[in-house]
């Protein structure tokens, strides 16, 4: 595998998701394979489990880990191409990447949607400006629009879980105050479209996700019928996609309860508002996954860096 940019890089899910319980099994087993090669995370916004699983995943294959928050640390980067840089911007991206190839052996990004220019978000500027100009191989780390180490960790967490050979999984929009992306979202969808399961979408009219990437799914928009007989709930907010990057409204009849969660296994890509998203019931019950979905994050990167690192040469 020469870069990680969406899902359907890696393949065959099934497999690559039975890699990832062997990898898990036996975490160290393939420590040799990153002696000596580097592993760079660039940051361009926050987080907490992308950060810390991907720097684990990157020690148990033995790499070295370069980390910085390129947002708030690195120089103001220029992607435009032919630009008089006369303004904030001060290192070009043709010379940035091309910098970072010489330092590492894989780049890694995280680069958010800025939910105000559609056309901007969807050209993946930052991403596909390292894609161009990077000699490396490239991770996803989350970008505008997927987030598909999240998808692969959330389809580790499913198959551990399922007790059917068909599930039927919910993916929930819940309320939020911010404006939040379609990144994790999309991913996930664009996962369960190679699943092995029922895969039902519900969200509040003015919510539906971009028509193109859920092209064939079942979408509802009444929640409760939604979730009748789920065996999986998976609970996100998003932004409008038709009023781009527009928070239409909070409506906390969406909230997922105890209640609506029925019997079913309650699933969170995290950071999650107790009490606005989903009460404090689910989270601290047993039919939570989240803990499990985080934990699965460095078995989802460890499979990509692992993959990645087979492609190199030694
Ligand atoms: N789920 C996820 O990507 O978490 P962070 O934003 O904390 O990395």
């Amino acid at each position: 595998m020469k870069n990680y940019l969406s899902i359907h890089d890696i393949g065959d899910l099934q497999t690559a998701v039975q890699e990832a319980i062997e990898l898990k099994k036996n975490p160290y087993g393939f420590e040799h394979l990153g002696k000596r090669k580097t592993i760079c995370l660039l940051f361009f916004n926050n987080s907490l489990r992308t950060r810390l699983s991907t720097q684990k995943a990157a020690q148990h294959l033995g790499l070295n880990t370069m980390v910085m928050n390129f947002g708030s640390e690195g120089w103001q980067l220029e992607f435009e191409d032919g630009t008089v840089m006369d303004g904030r911007n001060s290192e070009h991206i043709k010379e940035a990447a091309r910098v970072v190839s010489q330092y590492a052996d894989i780049v890694a990004i995280r680069a958010f949607a800025g939910l105000i220019d559609k056309e901007k978000d969807e050209a993946e500027v930052v991403l596909n400006g390292f894609k161009k100009h990077a000699s490396i191989p490239i991770i996803n780390m989350e970008s505008s629009v997927a987030h598909p180490l999240q998808a692969l960790a959330d389809a580790i967490t499913i198959e551990e879980h399922r007790t059917i050979e068909r599930p039927k999984v919910v993916l929930s929009w819940a309320p939020h105050p911010k404006a939040l992306p379609h990144a994790v979202a999309n991913s996930f969808v664009k996962m369960m479209k190679i699943q092995k399961a029922e895969f039902v979408i519900t969200n509040p009219v003015g919510y539906d996700l971009n028509p193109e990437i859920t092209k064939g799914c079942q979408i509802v928009h009444e929640q409760e019928k939604a979730l009748e007989n789920a065996n999986f709930v998976h609970v996100k907010n998003w932004s409008s996609y038709s009023d781009y990057g527009r928070v239409l409204h909070q409506n906390p009849a969406w909230i997922m309860t105890k209640d609506k969660l029925g019997a079913a296994k309650f699933m969170h890509c995290l950071p999650v508002r107790r009490n606005v998203v989903v009460e404090d019931a689910v989270l601290d019950g047993h039919q939570s996954l989240v803990i499990e979905q985080a934990n699965n994050r460095t078995f989802a990167a460890q499979v990509v860096l692992k993959r990645i690192l087979n492609g190199l040469s030694p």
